[in-house]
């Protein structure tokens, strides 16, 4: 039998006739496929149009397709797609500049991959080295203190690092060298440091563990751990980064008012930072980025011109274009709508910026006709009956329906969504 797939025969197949056939079955998906997008709308193959308030999960930051990417693709495309980090890249250097001097605003050093588990693996090598550096390797500083419910990618790092179990499970024996202690507990948080802690690694804002955002006291808390034990302060802001929240940084916007102000020693960014060209992203505190010096770290792919020249033209885009305000903006226009909603099922909205978790009432959800016939978790029926109405968000956990539209979503996008969204809720509540 040829093993070459008839090509007559495969596109009769349906797309989800060849996904199943094709694709390695790790996803669970939504029986839907698209085929264009359009800033915050997604047409499926079907020909019907959707309101996109999941970006890709906090990818799309600009919206689908939108032209400043395809202008920027298409420019660098035509000059110069990939050179070797052998070489100096000029495009790279820019970007690395627009990390250091406009999102940081502090010294330090950035570097370029693929992926926001690969930024967090490179995040993880960077406090180890730094600690075998300094201090040896009988020292044994190479512990990285993590979060329960966090969430750092799917490479053996990432899943060492993440505080979930479900993401470990059968992948035995994991990369060591990890606590995983209560996210905003910060007495636990001291009790787990100790000179074997090399550093410590949280997301500002949880995003696939629920949308929890840091408190204060926390942050307060690592920030003094490091400073009595020398380890590195690390953010994971995958999800929460590069715009999402407000600001450029996300633990800026969730410390803003708090009189804290408590700064990094490393930074991993992914998701939105190039609007969804692959690519992730680093930055260390000058005063460390020696410990990743020649032949330490490296990806083919990372920083090539086409990705940093797109990631360039996303940036500033977000920077120069009055989107980080409008992210505030549909923040509050969006919190403001649904303070005056009032269904048994909806507990909660909580987050930061364009990045809000509705929190589903289990117990109340109970009562919804057909839920507990559905075998779903709350957050995956809620998922489907906002996607049957036209309307794309995303799951968190088994209680959390997450709304990541683009940050440059307009008024007129935000009340549609908020319309479908309290009609998808009124439904559910037999209203
Ligand atoms: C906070 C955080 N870190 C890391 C990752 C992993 O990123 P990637 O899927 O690009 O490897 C994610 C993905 O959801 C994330 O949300």
């Amino acid at each position: 039998m040829s093993v070459v797939p008839d090509k007559t025969t495969s596109s009769s197949l349906s797309t989800e006739e060849l996904m199943n056939r094709y694709v390695l079955g790790n996803y669970g998906r939504f029986p839907v496929a698209f085929a264009r997008g359009e800033g915050v709308w997604l047409w499926s193959e079907e020909g019907r149009r959707y309101l996109d308030f999941s970006s890709g999960v906090a990818v799309c930051s600009l919206g689908h397709s939108p032209q400043v990417m395809v202008e920027a693709l298409a420019a660098q495309a035509a000059e110069l797609i990939h050179c070797s980090n052998l070489y100096w890249v000029r495009q790279q250097a820019e970007l690395a500049r627009f990390v250091v001097e406009t999102m940081m605003e502090r010294p330090g050093k950035a570097f370029f991959c693929n992926s926001g588990a690969e930024a967090n693996d490179g995040l993880i090598k960077l406090a180890r080295k730094r600690a075998w550096e300094k201090y040896g390797a009988e020292s044994g500083k190479n512990v990285v203190v993590t979060c329960r419910q966090s969430f750092h990618g799917r490479t053996l790092g990432g899943i060492a690092a993440t505080g979930q179990e479900k993401v470990k499970v059968g992948f035995d024996p994991l990369l060591p060298g990890f606590l995983h202690m209560p996210f905003n507990d910060p007495a636990t948080l001291r009790e787990a440091v100790t000179e074997k802690t090399a550093a410590i690694l949280f997301e500002p804002v949880q995003g696939e563990g629920g949308i929890h955002v840091a408190t204060p006291e926390f942050f307060a808390e690592a920030a003094r751990l490091r400073d009595e034990f020398d380890l590195l302060l690390m953010f994971d802001e995958v999800q929460c980064g590069a715009g999402r929240t407000g600001d450029w940084c996300g633990w800026r916007t969730v410390l803003a008012g708090s009189g804290a102000a408590v700064e990094p020693d490393a930074v991993s960014w992914a998701k939105g930072f190039a609007g969804g060209f692959p690519m992730g992203a680093l930055w260390v505190a000058d005063e460390h980025a020696a410990a990743m010096g020649p032949g330490t770290h490296g990806s083919t792919f990372g920083g090539t011109p086409l990705a940093c020249a797109v990631a360039l033209a996303v940036l500033g885009e977000i920077g120069d274009g009055g989107v980080l305000a409008n992210v505030k903006r549909q923040e509050s226009r969006i919190r403001e709508a649904v303070a005056t909603w009032d269904f048994p099922v909806l507990s909660e909205l909580r987050g930061v910026g364009l990045m809000l978790g509705f929190v589903l009432d289990a117990q109340a959800m109970a009562d919804v006709p057909g839920f507990a016939a559905s075998g779903k978790t709350p957050s995956i029926f809620v998922v489907n009956a906002a996607r049957e109405a036209g309307l794309l968000t995303v799951p968190a956990g088994e209680t959390v329906v997450r709304w990541l539209p683009p940050l440059n979503v307009t008024d007129a996008e935000v009340d549609e969504a908020l319309a479908v969204f309290h009609g998808v809720l009124s439904t559910l509540s037999g209203r």
